[in-house]
């Protein structure tokens, strides 16, 4: 006992650093080390002998377990174990790449689609004018969405917009025909937040605007987005519907991407889904932006970027997109 112990009081004072204590602690304490292997033989001591042999045997146990602590204590503070710490021949740690959060992602894949077929991107401020989100868009004094209670109001009048229409607006008051835009950005209600509701959303609003444009055109438009957005086997049927902006005006459904059409929860067993509000330009609008609606006509479009997403990738509720947590993002790299 006595000599392991002097022993291990040499080897732990010889080790420089980490390793050279961790080995000197499997030398006498591992499994196979020179104190457990004395632990071993007590068996074979002679009973009267027992006493002191046990006790020594704890005494060694405790003076090496000392050893072992105050070994550790000195080569984690040494100037040794700090400068072994950096090795700079380690290749660094890779820092973690970002990704374009799934809602851009979709804004860009959107305007990319638009772009191929001639459309530029607009944007427009957040806030706007109630001219601009409103009464350009001929949208009636009592029209609902114009009630507080809708739409998100400041002291000074004006609003968070509630569409991306009011860009078509803003570009058409800037600009002559012909006019190919399309405008994505963030929109604002105020919904009660549930899986399909949120406060704030995306948008992507289209327009078209030139001589002898026709439903068929706007039609040929969005069967193509349909197609390069989730494939050849889309179709899109259009239905009558009512903005005030439009006329006549529609709403355009998708076939379900989920069941092709044979029907199921998603698209509530109607094959369809329903995914742009569009029409042809309303002569007042084009007068309230000073175009001559006997010389121009044009059609427009709006879609919602988060259903859009939702539909692509499966997501079934829309404020996952808002949460930001990156078990949910890292799915979209
Ligand atoms: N702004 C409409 C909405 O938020 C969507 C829309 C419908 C946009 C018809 C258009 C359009 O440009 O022509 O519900």
């Amino acid at each position: 006992m006595k000599q392991i112990v002097a022993d291990a009081e040499k080897a732990f004072a010889d080790a420089k650093d980490e390793r050279a204590v961790e080995d000197a602690r499997i030398a006498f304490l591992g499994r196979k080390g020179r104190l457990t292997l004395a632990t071993g033989m007590m068996k074979s001591i002679p009973k009267e002998e027992k006493p002191a042999a046990g006790k020594a045997l704890n005494e060694a146990k405790k003076r090496l377990a000392q050893l072992l602590e105050e070994a550790k204590k000195r080569v984690a503070s040494s100037p040794d174990a700090e400068n072994a710490a950096i090795d700079v021949t380690l290749p660094g740690r890779k820092p973690g790449i970002g990704a374009k959060h799934p809602i851009t992602a979709m804004i860009d894949e959107c305007v990319a689609i638009f772009r191929r077929m001639g459309f530029i991107a607009a944007d427009g401020p957040e806030i706007e004018t109630v001219f601009n989100n409103f009464d350009a868009l001929n949208t009636p004094q009592d029209h609902p969405s114009r009630d507080p209670r809708d739409t998100f109001y400041f002291d000074d009048g004006r609003l968070m917009r509630t569409q991306t229409s009011p860009v078509q607006i803003r570009v058409m008051k800037s600009q002559k025909p012909p006019v190919r835009i399309v405008a994505p950005g963030r929109c604002f209600r105020r919904d009660t937040p549930d899986a399909t509701h949120s406060m704030n959303f995306h948008q992507i609003e289209g327009l078209y605007v030139d001589e002898n444009v026709s439903l068929a055109d706007l039609k040929s438009v969005l069967m193509e987005f349909a197609r390069e957005m989730f494939g050849e086997k889309v179709a899109i049927r259009m239905r009558p519907h009512f903005f005030p902006f439009t006329e006549p005006s529609v709403e355009c459904d998708f076939t379900c991407v989920m069941c092709s059409g044979k029907g199921c929860s998603i698209c509530k067993n109607s094959g369809w889904l329903e995914i742009a509000g569009a029409g042809m330009v309303d002569p007042a609008v084009f007068e309230a932006v000073g175009y001559d609606p006997e010389k121009w006509s044009g059609f427009a479009f709006g879609m919602g970027i988060e259903r859009l997403a939702m539909i692509k990738h499966g997501v079934s509720d829309i404020r996952y997109f808002y949460e930001n947590d990156v078990r949910f993002l890292r799915q979209f790299r």
